[in-house]
């Protein structure tokens, strides 16, 4: 079976930025509970009339770019993301208007922090079925619009981004060497938005309640993300046959620095081989992964035949892992 490789990636941005400093004029906060707890330094922040989509849209333009092909000409558009721009249609249908393009499949993926990796499985299994050829899978988050401000445990977390990789079937032994993904629904309720869903449709009453905003018992969460990222890591280097010392980068889902630190360790790669874009953006949610493939490609931190594996948990409970030779 051919493998699929990523042909260019792209990401977009907000200019504003959110620094912890910032935030101690916000909340009973500060930046050395943020930095010592999170790692997190400042956040982008996305304007009132920016949704999730503008982002992903300019992300896969520049991906498309750095790839050479034309938005137009790809098959499928997925897009990983917890903050649609609205329940229906899907965020991807959005994007390909924003696009100008039409006609090729669009839809969204819902697993929290895991979407991108999500996407990923989804585009090789495409890809090898010979359904597409060319796939954009975008992660994209305005995390900011879900987020209760006046919570401290949660606002200073989070930030807004998004990154898109054009995929594609590969056949020069670069691509997705092993990959593997899982869930579990049982940990729904410690990490979710619960109203404006079906389970608590939107009244006055769920908004005054801040019922629209990210709910999170973080500790549980911690716990859980340092086993299902290291695990999910490990079964994939193992079904790729790399050891720790063939990976050249770990590439995990930015959610703090912390779960990032405690994953790696399980995975015996070296601490200088962990990727961080964290400190600059905070957890973007499903942007995460694609935005520091795209920062390392481009500080020259990824080369042609670098062993990459990247790893992330999400809202769900999701998780997936994959290892890639670039
Ligand atoms: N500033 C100052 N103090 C704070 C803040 C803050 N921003 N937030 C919490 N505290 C306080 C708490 O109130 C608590 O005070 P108390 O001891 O008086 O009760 C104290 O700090 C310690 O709180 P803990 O929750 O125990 O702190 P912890 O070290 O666990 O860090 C954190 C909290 C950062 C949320 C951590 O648990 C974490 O990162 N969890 C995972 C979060 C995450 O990754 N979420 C996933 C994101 S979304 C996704 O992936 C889809």
């Amino acid at each position: 079976m051919k493998r699929v490789k990523i042909l260019g990636t792209g990401v977009s941005l907000p200019s504003k930025v959110l620094t912890n400093t910032d935030l101690e004029r916000m909340v009973d906060t500060s930046n050395a509970w943020i930095t010592e707890r999170t790692g997190i330094e400042e956040r982008r922040i996305a304007a009132p009339e920016v949704s999730t989509s503008d982002l992903c849209a300019d992300a896969v333009r520049q991906a498309c770019k750095n790839a050479e092909i034309d938005p137009g000409d790809l098959d499928v558009v997925i897009v990983g993301t917890s903050t649609a721009d609205t329940l229906f249609p899907s965020t991807a249908c959005w994007v390909q208007r924003k696009l100008g393009i039409q006609g090729m499949a669009a839809f969204d993926v819902s697993a929290g922090c895991t979407g991108f990796l999500y996407g990923l499985e989804l585009a090789t299994s495409l890809l090898a079925s010979r359904t597409a050829q060319r796939v954009a899978v975008v992660g994209g988050e305005v995390m900011s619009k879900v987020i209760n401000w006046n919570d401290r445990r949660t606002c200073v977390l989070f930030g807004d981004g998004a990154g898109a990789a054009i995929v594609a079937a590969s056949d020069d032994g670069s691509g997705v060497l092993a990959s593997n993904w899982g869930a579990d629904g049982n940990l729904a309720p410690i990490l979710y938005q619960p109203a404006g869903g079906t389970q608590m449709p939107a009244t006055h009453e769920t908004v005054d309640a801040n019922a629209h905003t990210v709910h999170m018992e973080g500790n549980t969460v911690f716990k859980h993300a340092v086993l299902a990222m290291s695990s999910a890591a490990v079964k994939a280097m193992k079904d790729a046959e790399v050891t720790a010392d063939d990976v050249k980068l770990l590439v995990p889902h930015q959610a703090n620095i912390r779960i990032m630190e405690a994953a790696r360790e399980r995975t015996g790669v070296s601490k200088d081989k962990l990727y961080s874009v964290l400190h600059k953006y905070g957890n973007m949610s499903a942007a995460t992964i694609p935005v520091a493939l795209h920062e390392a490609r481009q500080e020259g931190r990824i080369e042609d035949g670098d062993i990459i594996v990247m790893t992330a948990f999400g809202t769900g409970f999701t998780w997936g892992a994959s290892v890639l030779r670039w």
